[in-house]
Parts: structure tokens; sequence; C-alpha cells
């Protein structure tokens, strides 16, 4: 017996199963249950026991030899098929790493977010989908004023009114039902208007609102927010411009305008040879406004504003066409860095 497990090492040593089929051909030969090595430890069973001793070891070491040999070609084998059989070529250099980036509007919402949070101003949000209170009445328009009607505004139902709020205006006021002044809030959010797509509009943009009411706030305060946040936004040689306006919420109101950066006011396309380019709507808060939420206009005042994320990014990207936002072109979207 001893001279039989001898040549079994020296046959196990050289067996070389290059398949998996080979493979199991090797284990059913020595390792099964009626492989050659199990029966031979039955055999052992039967020898005296001083010949039990001297057969045994080199037994064992053979079952471990024919083991260790199985586990280690069955471990090369399965690396190879896997290779092979999913078509992977190990040898190519891999693919590029596609990074996705920010929306340009979302970037320019940071922006504004961060340039107005540092001047102690929290972000705010409202419905999409208004009632006619939060999105006219509460906000002083007058009963037939032109966005209530079908062409300005979408709406969903009459009655019970519902309607795709046309600014974020609505926020101003949902805010001030909820908390009472000193209130300082900022508002980004997307707006609803029933205007034919063009390179200039399209039915729906973003705003952001601003609001801030508390004893003693004055038009001096909304001026040098919307100067500081304009030097911060287009550079620091940016000078604003106020311009006699109208809205029904705000008493007086102003568009503000800021001096062209591109051209530094000496006049280009962007801004059409003026010198200057609108950016924002504001006014000092209407006191009907302020009494539709119970806020004593006596008492307390503010000031408000609100503009157009999509016409700030355009300004700031020089892009000059709407519709590029909303197309979902990688070729467009992937040239924003994210500025964190
Ligand atoms: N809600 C106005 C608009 O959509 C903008 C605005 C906001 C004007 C706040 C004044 C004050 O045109």
């Amino acid at each position: 017996m001893l001279d039989q497990i001898k040549s079994l090492v020296q046959e196990v040593q050289a067996a070389q199963p290059a398949s998996a089929e080979e493979l199991e051909v090797y284990r059913l030969k020595y390792l099964s249950r009626k492989g050659i090595i199990p029966s031979l430890f039955e055999d052992l069973k039967q020898l005296p026991p001083e010949k039990k001793k001297e057969t045994g070891k080199p037994l064992n070491e053979l079952k471990q030899l024919a083991e260790g040999k199985f586990k280690e070609w069955s471990e090369k084998l399965s690396q190879s098929t896997q290779a092979t059989s999913s078509g992977i070529d190990l040898t190519l250099p891999p693919v590029p790493d596609t990074l996705g980036s920010l929306h340009p509007l979302t970037l320019t919402r940071y922006r504004i977010i961060e340039i107005f949070e540092r001047l102690g101003f929290t972000v705010a949000d409202g419905p999409e989908i208004e009632d006619d209170w939060h999105n006219f009445s509460a906000l002083n328009f007058p009963e037939n004023h032109p966005a209530r009607e079908m062409q300005d505004t979408f709406f969903i139902d009459r009655n019970p009114d519902a309607l795709l709020r046309t600014h974020t205006s609505n926020v101003q006021i949902r805010l001030m039902e909820k908390q009472r002044p000193p209130l300082r809030a900022i508002m980004p959010g997307r707006v609803y208007r029933n205007e034919a797509i063009s390179a200039r509009a399209h039915c729906f943009f973003h705003q952001v609102e601003g609001l801030y009411v508390d004893r003693h706030v004055g038009f001096a305060d909304l001026k040098q927010t919307l100067y500081h946040f304009s030097k911060e936004m287009f550079g620091k040689d940016t000078k604003i411009r106020l311009r006699p306006s109208f809205f029904p919420f705000t008493e007086p109101s102003a568009e503000i305008d800021v001096s062209c950066f591109i051209c530094g006011g000496k006049g280009c396309n962007i801004c059409k040879h003026s010198g200057w380019v609108e950016i924002a709507g504001s006014g000092m808060v209407h006191p009907n406004v302020l009494r539709h939420v119970n806020i004593d206009p006596e008492e307390f005042t503010g000031f408000a504003f609100g503009m157009g994320i999509e016409r700030v990014t355009m300004l700031r990207y020089g892009i000059n066409d709407l519709r590029l936002f909303s197309e979902n072109d990688v070729r467009f979207l992937k040239q924003f860095k994210p500025v964190f």
C-alpha cells in the first residue's frame, strides 16, 4: 500500500487539468466518495495497528496534496472563464468616467441663495398649484386684472379655484400668514405663464422672490440690498438704476437695472446698446397686502423684489436662447462647472 501511495503522489503532482471537465474527471478519480483516496482510507481501517500508523501519515499527506491541487485548479479555471465568458477584454483602457454637472439654473439659484443668506435671509418654499387668493387677491390684484385672464394664467379649475402660480409672490402671502415680523426670506421656485414659446419666453420659468418685513424698513434698505446683491452677482464695479414702475402689491414700485457688465456700460448686444440690463421688479409692500395677512401697516413696513433666474443666468453665462434650459441637450449642459 505504501508503494501505491507513493506512485499516487507522483500522479497527482503531475496532473494538469486544463478545463472544468478535466478537473471533474480528476475529482471523481481521486477525491469523490468512490475515488481512490477515500477507498484507501477504507483499506487503512483493515490494517493491523502498527501498520496503520506507518501508512496513515503518507495517506493523509496524499489527501491534502490532492485537495490542494483541486482547489488551486478550480480557482484558476473560474477566473479565466469569468474573464472570457463575460466578453470583457481586460487589456482595454477603461471607459471614461462621465460625471454629471449641475444645471446652470441650479448653479445660479445656489449663488443667489448664498448671497442673500449672508444678509440674514432664509429660504422659503410654496406650492406651484395655487389658489386665487394667494396668487392674486391677497396681493391686491383687482378683480378684473388682465393677469387673471385665460391667456396669461393656466387655470386648472375655476371653481374651486386652482391655477398654476404666475409668480413666486404667493409664497410672500403664505409666509406672512404663518409667521409674524421680523421676516426676511427669499423664495426661489418655478412659475407658469401661458406665453408662446420663443428665445425670450417660455410657458414656465423660475423666479426668486425676496421679502423683508419689520419695523422701520425703508426704501433705502431695498436699494442697498439690491445694490449689494448686484455687485456680488455681477462684479464689484456694477452700478444699479431704479426706474418707476407698477405692481399691484407694491407701492412705490421700481424696476431694477444693472449696468451692463459685458461692455461696462458703453453699449453692446446684451444690453441692446443702452448700457443697462433689467434684472428685477421691486417695491415697498402695499399696505393692503399687509392688512390681508393681519400685519398692521402702521407698525410694520417691508420691501419685496422678484427676479427671473433664467434672466440672471443668461446674463451671467452669455446665453441667448431661453429654450436651451429645458431641451436637455447634454452638449449644452456639460459646459457648466459647479462653483462650490
Ligand atoms: N411678482 C412680480 C412679477 O412676477 C415681481 C415682483 C416681486 C415685483 C416682488 C415686485 C415685488 O413680475
